[in-house]
Protein backbone atom coordinates (compact mmCIF):
# COMPACT_ATOMS: atom_id res chain seq x y z
CA UNK A 1 0.00 0.00 0.00
CA UNK A 2 2.12 3.42 -1.11
CA UNK A 3 2.19 5.69 2.06
CA UNK A 4 -0.45 8.14 0.66
CA UNK A 5 -3.23 5.19 1.76
CA UNK A 6 -2.37 5.88 5.39
CA UNK A 7 -5.63 6.80 7.67
CA UNK A 8 -6.57 10.30 7.12
CA UNK A 9 -6.68 12.61 10.07
CA UNK A 10 -10.88 12.38 10.06
CA UNK A 11 -9.98 8.50 11.12
CA UNK A 12 -8.57 10.19 14.05
CA UNK A 13 -10.49 9.26 17.23
CA UNK A 14 -10.62 12.19 20.14
CA UNK A 15 -11.05 11.87 23.70
CA UNK A 16 -9.88 14.24 26.15
CA UNK A 17 -7.05 16.04 24.11
CA UNK A 18 -5.42 13.16 22.48
CA UNK A 19 -5.86 12.03 18.92
CA UNK A 20 -5.46 7.98 18.23
CA UNK A 21 -5.34 6.68 15.10
CA UNK A 22 -8.43 4.32 14.66
CA UNK A 23 -6.61 1.29 13.36
CA UNK A 24 -3.97 0.61 15.10
CA UNK A 25 -1.13 -1.99 14.68
CA UNK A 26 -0.88 -5.30 17.28
CA UNK A 27 2.33 -6.32 18.32
CA UNK A 28 1.57 -9.50 20.70
CA UNK A 29 3.83 -12.44 19.87
CA UNK A 30 5.39 -10.99 17.21
CA UNK A 31 9.04 -12.41 17.98
CA UNK A 32 12.23 -11.76 16.49
CA UNK A 33 10.01 -10.08 13.05
CA UNK A 34 8.97 -7.59 15.42
CA UNK A 35 11.35 -4.94 13.63
CA UNK A 36 10.50 -5.68 10.19
CA UNK A 37 7.35 -6.35 10.33
CA UNK A 38 6.41 -2.67 12.47
CA UNK A 39 8.79 -0.90 9.87
CA UNK A 40 6.67 -2.63 7.20
CA UNK A 41 3.53 -1.57 8.96
CA UNK A 42 4.58 2.31 9.27
CA UNK A 43 5.30 2.36 5.57
CA UNK A 44 2.44 0.66 4.89
CA UNK A 45 0.38 3.79 6.66
CA UNK A 46 -0.41 2.55 10.15
CA UNK A 47 0.66 5.50 12.68
CA UNK A 48 -0.40 3.45 15.79
CA UNK A 49 1.73 0.94 17.71
CA UNK A 50 0.02 -1.10 20.05
CA UNK A 51 2.84 -2.74 22.57
CA UNK A 52 3.12 -3.97 25.75
CA UNK A 53 6.17 -4.69 28.03
CA UNK A 54 3.97 -8.37 28.27
CA UNK A 55 4.97 -9.07 24.96
CA UNK A 56 8.25 -8.78 24.44
CA UNK A 57 7.97 -6.53 21.15
CA UNK A 58 9.02 -3.30 22.65
CA UNK A 59 12.84 -3.32 21.08
CA UNK A 60 11.42 -4.37 17.73
CA UNK A 61 8.91 -1.79 18.31
CA UNK A 62 11.39 0.88 18.72
CA UNK A 63 13.92 -0.25 15.75
CA UNK A 64 11.21 -0.72 13.69
CA UNK A 65 9.63 3.10 13.89
CA UNK A 66 13.53 4.18 13.29
CA UNK A 67 13.73 2.09 10.24
CA UNK A 68 10.38 3.04 8.70
CA UNK A 69 11.88 6.37 7.98
CA UNK A 70 8.37 8.08 9.18
CA UNK A 71 9.38 10.48 12.51
CA UNK A 72 8.78 9.33 15.65
CA UNK A 73 6.36 12.10 16.50
CA UNK A 74 3.88 11.35 13.58
CA UNK A 75 3.79 7.96 14.84
CA UNK A 76 1.34 6.78 18.09
CA UNK A 77 3.10 4.26 20.18
CA UNK A 78 1.11 2.33 23.34
CA UNK A 79 2.58 0.66 25.62
CA UNK A 80 1.43 -0.74 28.84
CA UNK A 81 2.78 -2.02 32.34
CA UNK A 82 1.90 -5.86 33.65
CA UNK A 83 0.09 -6.62 36.52
CA UNK A 84 2.73 -7.47 38.65
CA UNK A 85 4.28 -4.41 38.55
CA UNK A 86 1.17 -2.76 40.21
CA UNK A 87 3.15 -1.49 43.19
CA UNK A 88 4.48 2.47 42.61
CA UNK A 89 8.16 1.68 42.38
CA UNK A 90 7.89 -1.36 40.21
CA UNK A 91 5.54 0.36 37.70
CA UNK A 92 7.96 3.41 36.96
CA UNK A 93 10.47 0.80 37.13
CA UNK A 94 8.57 -0.91 34.17
CA UNK A 95 7.93 2.40 31.99
CA UNK A 96 11.42 3.49 32.22
CA UNK A 97 12.35 -0.04 31.17
CA UNK A 98 9.40 -0.01 28.37
CA UNK A 99 11.00 3.32 27.34
CA UNK A 100 14.64 2.08 26.93
CA UNK A 101 13.76 -0.91 25.31
CA UNK A 102 11.96 1.22 22.98
CA UNK A 103 14.83 3.99 22.95
CA UNK A 104 12.08 6.51 23.32
CA UNK A 105 11.53 9.74 25.56
CA UNK A 106 7.91 9.55 25.94
CA UNK A 107 4.58 7.47 24.91
CA UNK A 108 1.62 8.66 23.43
CA UNK A 109 -0.53 6.01 25.88
CA UNK A 110 0.49 4.42 28.43
CA UNK A 111 -2.22 1.80 30.22
CA UNK A 112 -2.60 -0.49 33.12
CA UNK A 113 -2.74 -3.91 30.96
CA UNK A 114 -4.66 -5.86 34.18
CA UNK A 115 -5.94 -5.04 37.01
CA UNK A 116 -4.30 -6.01 40.09
CA UNK A 117 -6.47 -6.63 42.92
CA UNK A 118 -3.04 -7.43 45.41
CA UNK A 119 -2.56 -3.66 45.25
CA UNK A 120 -4.77 -1.04 46.39
CA UNK A 121 -5.63 0.85 42.47
CA UNK A 122 -5.15 4.31 44.37
CA UNK A 123 -1.41 2.61 44.49
CA UNK A 124 -1.49 2.06 40.51
CA UNK A 125 -3.35 4.54 39.30
CA UNK A 126 -1.19 7.39 41.52
CA UNK A 127 1.89 5.67 39.60
CA UNK A 128 0.14 6.05 36.23
CA UNK A 129 -0.61 9.85 36.81
CA UNK A 130 2.83 10.51 37.93
CA UNK A 131 4.44 8.88 34.84
CA UNK A 132 2.02 11.23 32.56
CA UNK A 133 3.27 14.30 34.43
CA UNK A 134 7.09 12.95 35.05
CA UNK A 135 6.31 13.49 30.73
CA UNK A 136 7.11 9.68 30.18
CA UNK A 137 3.38 9.47 28.38
CA UNK A 138 1.16 11.91 26.72
CA UNK A 139 -1.85 10.25 27.67
CA UNK A 140 -2.79 7.85 30.39
CA UNK A 141 -5.83 4.55 30.36
CA UNK A 142 -6.41 1.23 31.56
CA UNK A 143 -7.37 -1.80 30.10
CA UNK A 144 -8.92 -5.18 31.00
CA UNK A 145 -11.11 -3.20 33.34
CA UNK A 146 -14.93 -4.12 34.18
CA UNK A 147 -17.59 -1.35 34.80
CA UNK A 148 -16.47 -1.10 39.22
CA UNK A 149 -12.71 -1.26 38.35
CA UNK A 150 -13.51 1.59 35.72
CA UNK A 151 -15.49 3.78 37.63
CA UNK A 152 -13.34 3.55 40.78
CA UNK A 153 -10.09 4.18 38.05
CA UNK A 154 -11.71 7.23 36.60
CA UNK A 155 -12.65 8.70 40.44
CA UNK A 156 -9.35 8.13 41.57
CA UNK A 157 -7.36 9.79 38.90
CA UNK A 158 -6.02 13.58 38.67
CA UNK A 159 -6.09 13.19 34.55
CA UNK A 160 -8.08 11.93 31.93
CA UNK A 161 -8.12 8.29 30.83
CA UNK A 162 -8.39 8.43 26.96
CA UNK A 163 -9.29 4.51 26.61
CA UNK A 164 -9.91 1.47 28.54
CA UNK A 165 -8.65 -1.17 25.97
CA UNK A 166 -10.83 -4.78 26.05
CA UNK A 167 -11.79 -7.73 24.01
CA UNK A 168 -14.56 -6.09 21.17
CA UNK A 169 -15.69 -7.80 18.55
CA UNK A 170 -18.98 -8.86 16.94
CA UNK A 171 -18.76 -12.20 19.36
CA UNK A 172 -18.46 -9.95 22.37
CA UNK A 173 -19.68 -6.34 21.70
CA UNK A 174 -19.13 -5.32 25.32
CA UNK A 175 -22.41 -3.10 25.23
CA UNK A 176 -22.48 -1.75 29.27
CA UNK A 177 -18.48 -0.89 29.25
CA UNK A 178 -19.03 0.67 25.62
CA UNK A 179 -21.70 2.95 27.52
CA UNK A 180 -19.38 3.42 30.41
CA UNK A 181 -16.38 4.35 27.48
CA UNK A 182 -18.48 6.95 26.34
CA UNK A 183 -20.00 8.02 29.03
CA UNK A 184 -16.26 9.20 30.67
CA UNK A 185 -15.91 10.51 27.11
CA UNK A 186 -13.19 7.42 26.52
CA UNK A 187 -12.28 5.39 23.56
CA UNK A 188 -12.92 1.75 23.75
CA UNK A 189 -9.86 0.30 22.02
CA UNK A 190 -11.11 -3.19 20.40
CA UNK A 191 -8.00 -5.81 21.45
CA UNK A 192 -8.53 -9.02 19.52
CA UNK A 193 -11.32 -7.43 16.80
CA UNK A 194 -11.42 -10.30 14.64
CA UNK A 195 -11.28 -12.92 17.53
CA UNK A 196 -8.42 -13.96 16.72
CA UNK A 197 -9.57 -14.73 13.13
CA UNK A 198 -12.37 -17.02 14.60
CA UNK A 199 -14.81 -14.39 12.84
CA UNK A 200 -13.21 -14.59 9.24
CA UNK A 201 -15.00 -17.98 8.58
CA UNK A 202 -18.26 -16.60 9.98
CA UNK A 203 -20.95 -17.11 7.30
CA UNK A 204 -22.73 -13.72 7.90
CA UNK A 205 -18.97 -11.99 7.72
CA UNK A 206 -18.33 -13.91 4.53
CA UNK A 207 -21.82 -13.23 3.26
CA UNK A 208 -21.37 -9.15 3.33
CA UNK A 209 -17.80 -9.27 2.48
CA UNK A 210 -18.89 -10.89 -1.13
CA UNK A 211 -21.65 -9.01 -1.47
CA UNK A 212 -19.26 -5.80 -0.68
CA UNK A 213 -16.30 -6.82 -2.70
CA UNK A 214 -14.16 -6.83 0.13
CA UNK A 215 -12.31 -9.34 2.70
CA UNK A 216 -14.09 -10.43 5.77
CA UNK A 217 -11.36 -9.07 8.23
CA UNK A 218 -12.39 -5.94 6.58
CA UNK A 219 -16.06 -6.43 7.42
CA UNK A 220 -15.11 -7.81 10.55
CA UNK A 221 -12.76 -4.58 11.16
CA UNK A 222 -15.20 -2.20 9.83
CA UNK A 223 -18.20 -3.20 12.04
CA UNK A 224 -16.11 -2.48 15.23
CA UNK A 225 -14.67 1.37 14.01
CA UNK A 226 -17.92 2.04 12.75
CA UNK A 227 -19.08 2.39 16.58
CA UNK A 228 -18.21 5.80 17.59
CA UNK A 229 -15.53 6.20 20.14
CA UNK A 230 -14.25 2.86 19.13
CA UNK A 231 -10.67 1.95 17.67
CA UNK A 232 -8.92 -1.48 16.90
CA UNK A 233 -5.48 -3.25 17.17
CA UNK A 234 -5.58 -6.09 14.64
CA UNK A 235 -2.23 -7.91 14.33
CA UNK A 236 -0.85 -10.05 11.29
CA UNK A 237 2.01 -11.38 10.61
CA UNK A 238 1.41 -11.38 6.80
CA UNK A 239 2.00 -8.20 5.26
CA UNK A 240 -1.49 -8.62 3.00
CA UNK A 241 -3.22 -8.89 5.63
CA UNK A 242 -1.85 -6.05 7.70
CA UNK A 243 -2.27 -3.83 4.64
CA UNK A 244 -5.76 -4.83 4.07
CA UNK A 245 -6.63 -4.26 7.65
CA UNK A 246 -5.92 -0.58 7.32
CA UNK A 247 -7.97 -0.06 4.07
CA UNK A 248 -11.31 0.34 5.13
CA UNK A 249 -11.85 3.75 5.40
CA UNK A 250 -13.37 4.13 1.98
CA UNK A 251 -16.57 1.93 2.29
CA UNK A 252 -19.24 1.63 5.01
CA UNK A 253 -21.68 -0.84 6.08
CA UNK A 254 -25.11 -0.39 5.83
CA UNK A 255 -27.45 -0.21 8.88
CA UNK A 256 -29.03 -3.88 7.66
CA UNK A 257 -25.46 -5.00 7.27
CA UNK A 258 -24.88 -3.83 11.03
CA UNK A 259 -27.85 -5.19 12.24
CA UNK A 260 -26.57 -8.47 10.74
CA UNK A 261 -23.68 -8.32 12.21
CA UNK A 262 -23.99 -7.50 15.76
CA UNK A 263 -27.02 -10.23 15.83
CA UNK A 264 -23.81 -12.36 16.31
CA UNK A 265 -23.71 -11.08 19.85
CA UNK A 266 -25.25 -14.31 20.53
CA UNK A 267 -22.46 -16.51 20.18
CA UNK A 268 -20.83 -14.49 23.02
CA UNK A 269 -17.49 -15.71 22.57
CA UNK A 270 -14.49 -14.45 24.78
CA UNK A 271 -11.02 -15.72 22.98
CA UNK A 272 -8.71 -14.17 26.17
CA UNK A 273 -9.20 -14.83 29.61
CA UNK A 274 -6.30 -15.75 31.21
CA UNK A 275 -7.16 -17.13 34.41
CA UNK A 276 -4.29 -16.09 36.29
CA UNK A 277 -4.86 -12.52 35.75
CA UNK A 278 -8.05 -12.19 34.28
CA UNK A 279 -10.79 -10.48 36.72
CA UNK A 280 -14.61 -11.63 37.03
CA UNK A 281 -16.19 -10.06 34.07
CA UNK A 282 -19.49 -8.11 33.67
CA UNK A 283 -22.07 -10.40 32.52
CA UNK A 284 -23.50 -9.41 28.91
N1 LIG B 1 -4.79 -5.45 26.37
C1 LIG B 1 -4.76 -6.76 26.31
O1 LIG B 1 -4.84 -7.47 27.34
C2 LIG B 1 -4.61 -7.43 24.98
C3 LIG B 1 -4.91 -8.81 24.86
C4 LIG B 1 -4.78 -9.40 23.58
C5 LIG B 1 -4.36 -8.63 22.49
N2 LIG B 1 -4.05 -7.31 22.65
C6 LIG B 1 -3.60 -6.47 21.51
O2 LIG B 1 -4.47 -6.67 20.41
C7 LIG B 1 -3.73 -7.10 19.26
C8 LIG B 1 -4.57 -7.99 18.37
O3 LIG B 1 -5.17 -9.01 19.10
P1 LIG B 1 -4.98 -10.57 18.76
O4 LIG B 1 -3.69 -10.80 18.12
O5 LIG B 1 -5.32 -11.27 20.03
O6 LIG B 1 -6.20 -10.88 17.76
P2 LIG B 1 -6.62 -10.50 16.27
O7 LIG B 1 -5.93 -9.29 15.77
O8 LIG B 1 -8.11 -10.52 16.28
O9 LIG B 1 -6.17 -11.81 15.46
C9 LIG B 1 -4.91 -12.02 14.93
C10 LIG B 1 -5.03 -13.17 13.95
O10 LIG B 1 -5.91 -12.75 12.89
C11 LIG B 1 -5.28 -12.99 11.65
N3 LIG B 1 -5.61 -11.89 10.74
C12 LIG B 1 -5.46 -10.56 10.99
N4 LIG B 1 -5.82 -9.86 9.91
C13 LIG B 1 -6.19 -10.75 8.97
C14 LIG B 1 -6.63 -10.64 7.63
N5 LIG B 1 -6.77 -9.46 7.06
N6 LIG B 1 -6.93 -11.77 6.95
C15 LIG B 1 -6.79 -12.99 7.52
N7 LIG B 1 -6.36 -13.17 8.77
C16 LIG B 1 -6.05 -12.05 9.50
C17 LIG B 1 -3.81 -13.00 11.91
O11 LIG B 1 -3.21 -13.80 10.91
P3 LIG B 1 -1.71 -13.56 10.36
O12 LIG B 1 -0.88 -13.29 11.57
O13 LIG B 1 -1.41 -14.82 9.65
O14 LIG B 1 -1.69 -12.37 9.43
C18 LIG B 1 -3.73 -13.58 13.31
O15 LIG B 1 -3.73 -14.99 13.25
C19 LIG B 1 -2.49 -7.77 19.86
O16 LIG B 1 -1.42 -7.84 18.94
C20 LIG B 1 -2.19 -6.84 21.01
O17 LIG B 1 -1.52 -5.69 20.51
C21 LIG B 1 -4.21 -6.70 23.88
Amino acid sequence: MPQTMQQPKAFTISAHGAEMPAIGFGTLELGERAAMLVANAIRDGYRHIDTARKYGSEEGVGEGIRASGVPREEIWVTTKVTEDNAREKDFLNSVDTSLKAMRLDYVDLLLIHWPQPKVPLAETVGALVKAKRMGLARHIGVSNFTLALLDEAVRLSPEPLVTNQLEFHAYLTQDKLLAACRRYGMILTAYSPTARGQLLTDPVVNEIAKAKGRTPAQIALRWVIQHPMVAAVPRAFESTHAAENLDIFDFSLSDEEMRRLDALRARNLRVVNPPERAPVWDLP
